[in-house]
């Protein structure tokens, strides 16, 4: 079944430790943790330190999305910090390949993330190199939390489903932006692995019983 992460960028930014441990407390096993340098993306996220005081509070992964120009001068501060896996951006670097490597080396998963405008075929040779653990496609466009999902980028997950199946490569898939229990079903069903969301478990009521509605409507 698909796995949720929880993206801390839709928390209280005040309640924010509250917000880590009610994600652990209910058993989502991922953190999302946007980094953003007010540059790629147009605004200002979580820098390291704030990882490494988030670390403590949770016992599942630790997924940092680097939302940022040239994210290799930050990999080894963020995989310092606690960082499982680091998610680069195709748009953001050049050397993906070289890049990614670095992340594995530092002892982190690798993740390669595509924005709504960029085209899937972007990433397909590092996919064929197997330098990606992780295909995240952005159905928002970066930067905050709470815009509304892009319904057209279905069809980058069936893309990315379908050379998966095709050539017997191993990438997870992730989306991430504006999910919530009303359209998680059919983004699973187009393959989607991992689901990203920050207003749809930080929006409102509490992380449990949201959380517990996108668990309901992923397994249909
Ligand atoms: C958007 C971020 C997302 C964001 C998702 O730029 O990468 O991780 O927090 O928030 P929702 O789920 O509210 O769209
Ligand atoms: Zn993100």
């Amino acid at each position: 079944m698909a796995r949720l992460a929880a993206s801390v960028l839709g928390a209280d930014p005040v309640r924010l430790a509250d917000a880590v441990t009610a994600a652990d407390a209910c058993g989502i096993p991922i953190l999302h943790i946007d980094a953003m340098d007010g540059n790629f993306a147009p605004n200002i996220a979580f820098g390291p330190d704030a990882v490494r005081a988030m670390r403590p509070l949770f016992r599942g992964y630790f997924d940092v999305h680097l939302m940022l120009m040239h994210p290799e001068h930050y990999f080894e501060r963020y995989a310092d910090a606690g960082a499982d896996g680091m998610t680069i951006h195709v748009e953001t670097t050049t050397h993906h390949h070289r890049r990614l490597a670095e992340i594995r080396r530092l002892g982190c998963r690798t993740g390669l993330a595509v924005n709504p405008g960029t085209p899937l075929e972007s990433a397909l040779e590092l996919l064929r190199l197997e330098a990606v653990d992780t295909l995240l496609i952005m159905s928002v466009n970066p930067g905050f939390s709470g815009a509304g999902f892009i319904e057209a980028l279905l069809r980058k997950v069936e893309q990315a489903r379908g050379w998966r199946e095709q050539h017997g490569w191993h990438y997870e898939i992730a989306i991430d932006g504006g999910m919530h229990a009303g359209n998680v079903k059919a983004v699973v069903d187009a393959g989607v692995d991992i689901v990203v969301s920050g207003s749809g478990i930080y929006g409102g009521d509490t992380v449990a019983e949201r959380a517990a509605a996108l668990e309901r409507a992923i397994a249909g």
